[in-house]
């Protein structure tokens, strides 16, 4: 229910209306089966979601929305989940770029023209989650991020096989005659061993790093594995959190300052990030206007090492990198250097939020 000393939510220009109008916008969405006491005032949650089969590492979304829902319902929300353009990497010719800044349109307007209050954005394969955060931040409402997550590590014969790092290596191997046609194929089928993103430090598994170094995401969203019941955890606490943040108010510009941008850049450094994030990054500032130039990753990020051993340039994939404390454990050893008062989807700062793993954050 809206608190009555505080203006009523967005949602109520459309369903809080009294005649023909407001009849057209209740009536249609009752045919969903929902009950007359859906539209008496509640905080409405849009859950964005890239999900298709297209971009098969966003698949695993149609079961993420519906624990962000329960989530959603049970602090008192009304969730209603909508679809967005879904920018497979691996598919979509000529390049998924030539189409981020499209889709953040259609993430723009698709939040603007609804009766919406709060946004989940479900976002997962490497230009989903830049073009989400870009649009949601044009339209500046109460908003939380759930990424897919990485998919389990790769495995062929014994051996880690990384997305997209295995199969450059190994089409090589079969270039020189080291490895056969018929083990290449074999391989195939070993990569991707379940839904989700690509288990190496690529720009998926960067730009849901940032996602949660920005703050906008519960903790641990950047590691826990697609298919983990965690995962399906965070997913539910995030649909709980976004109800409270619409009553917060607490919108996208109040949690991506300068400071979370500087502290993202820090993270990108301290996990040899991809450099994909320094394009995606500058554009989501500037949706806010939050001054951020090429310059600034020089003089923020250029004096922190790289503190994880993770493919492409490393030994080990995201799985591991869960196992042995995510980004939370990252984010605690360069605490230091982090503006540790820049504010988080939490309505906590990094510094109360670390060690991350808190009572009603905990997956
Ligand atoms: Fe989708 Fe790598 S191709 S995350």
């Amino acid at each position: 229910m809206s608190d009555s000393s505080k203006p009523p939510f967005r949602s109520r220009q459309w369903f809080g209306r009294e005649g023909k109008q407001g009849f057209y916008y209740r009536s249609w969405l009752k045919g969903l089966g929902l009950p007359h006491d859906m539209f008496d005032g509640r905080p409405v949650i849009g859950i964005c979601n890239t999900l298709s089969e297209l971009t098969p590492c966003n698949s695993s979304l149609r079961e993420l929305a519906e624990h962000v829902k329960r989530g959603v319902y049970e602090a008192g929300g009304f969730p209603l989940e909508f679809p967005v353009m879904s920018l497979g990497e691996t598919q979509i010719r000529p390049t998924a770029m030539l189409f981020r800044n499209l889709t953040s349109m259609d993430v723009e307007e698709s939040i603007r023209a609804n009766p919406i209050d709060g946004v989940v954005l479900l976002m997962g394969c490497d230009k989903t989650t830049p073009s989400l955060m870009m649009g949601a931040a044009s339209v500046d409402l109460p908003t939380i991020g759930v990424s897919a997550g990485p998919s389990l590590s790769g495995n062929w014969r014994g051996k880690p096989l990384g997305s997209g790092t295995g199969v450059i290596g190994m089409s090589e191997m079969v270039r020189a005659g080291t490895l056969s046609q018929d083990e290449f194929t074999e391989a195939e089928s070993c990569m991707q061993r379940s839904k989700g993103s690509c288990m190496t430090m690529g720009t998926a598994s960067t730009m849901a790093s940032m996602v949660e170094s920005l703050g906008m995401s519960l903790p641990e969203n950047a590691a826990i594995p697609a298919v983990d019941a965690r995962r399906f955890r965070l997913a539910h606490l995030s649909g709980r959190r976004i109800v409270e943040m619409v009553r917060e108010d607490l919108r996208m510009s109040k949690v991506l300052t300068r400071a979370a941008f500087a502290n993202a850049i820090r993270t990108n450094a301290a996990i040899g990030g991809s450099t994909n994030a320094v394009i995606h990054l500058l554009a989501i500032a500037g949706r806010l206007g939050v001054p951020l130039s090429l310059q600034d990753w020089d003089e923020i990020g250029s004096r922190l090492p790289c503190l994880i051993n993770l493919m492409p340039s490393g030994q080990y994939l995201m799985e591991d990198f869960y196992y042995a404390g995510g980004l939370p454990a990252v984010l605690r050893e360069i605490s230091r250097h982090l503006e540790l008062d820049a504010l988080t989807v939490n309505g906590r700062t990094p510094a109360r939020t670390s060690p991350m793993r808190r009572a009603g954050t905990r997956t």
